[in-house]
């Protein structure tokens, strides 16, 4: 039995619970957490901010490598230091970062960063290309799915709690329409790696998921 620290790479579409299992992985094991679409959106919100065209390649490029995006281990977010937690959560930002992340110089360049952060293992990240792309090489991978109803409903739950109007149909759309994107995009498409542990998470709740893959960690290191 192995107790190296080990890089659990979490996948899949929009709103699959993968982020709020991820960090329950992470604390159970205490390793760290890192949320790569967070840092996508980041990009996303500064480029916005600045009224910079989402289309325009090369200034969105220029302006990622202008800045600098940080996540801490209470998940908050910064870009240049400024708090963005709440603000990369935004309607605007949801509807936009799909064309940033389609942008394969920027796919480049935070593939990277995630590397660099995923560099001591014990770290448990979530993202679209965390098992093909940015740690293929990771000991664990998981590839949540969960219906594109139940993921509305999830959603549609999680903002009538923070007091943020939903449309429940209107999420839906929003849902389908980024798992489009997201899964036809040229570069480092949305796909399950093929030595990822498909979880459908449609009728588990939150702890059964946490269980499942703190199980997959436990048979790893009986068996290594
Ligand atoms: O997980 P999320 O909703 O915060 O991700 C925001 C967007 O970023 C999502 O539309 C897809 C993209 N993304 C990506 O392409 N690759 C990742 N590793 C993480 C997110």
């Amino acid at each position: 039995m192995s107790d190296l620290p080990l890089a659990i790479a979490i996948d899949g579409p929009a709103a699959a619970g993968k982020s709020t299992v991820a960090k329950r992985v992470a604390k159970a094991l205490a390793y760290i957490y890192i949320d790569t679409g967070a840092m996508y959106r980041s990009l996303t919100y500064q480029a916005l901010q600045e009224g910079l065209d989402i289309n325009d390649e090369s200034s969105i490029i220029e302006l990622l490598h202008s800045i600098t995006i940080s996540l801490d281990q209470n998940q908050q977010v910064y870009v240049n230091k400024k708090n963005i937690t709440e603000e990369i959560r935004s309607t605007d930002v949801t509807n936009h970062v799909s064309k940033i992340a389609s942008i394969s110089s920027v796919r480049k360049e935070l593939v990277h960063r995630q590397q660099v952060l995923a560099a001591n293992r014990g770290v448990v990240m979530d993202g679209r290309d965390i098992g093909t792309s940015v740690l293929p090489d990771a000991e664990i991978k998981v590839f949540l799915i969960a219906s594109v109803e139940e993921r509305a409903m999830r959603r549609h739950q999680e903002n009538l709690q923070k007091g943020i109007p939903s449309d429940l149909d209107q999420l839906r759309k929003d849902i389908e329409l980024r798992d489009k994107m997201d899964s036809e995009r040229k570069v480092s498409p949305l796909k399950k790696a093929d030595d990822a542990i498909e979880i459908d998470t449609t009728s588990l709740d939150i702890d059964e998921v946490t269980q499942r893959i703190l199980q997959l960690v436990k048979q790893y290191k009986e068996k290594a």
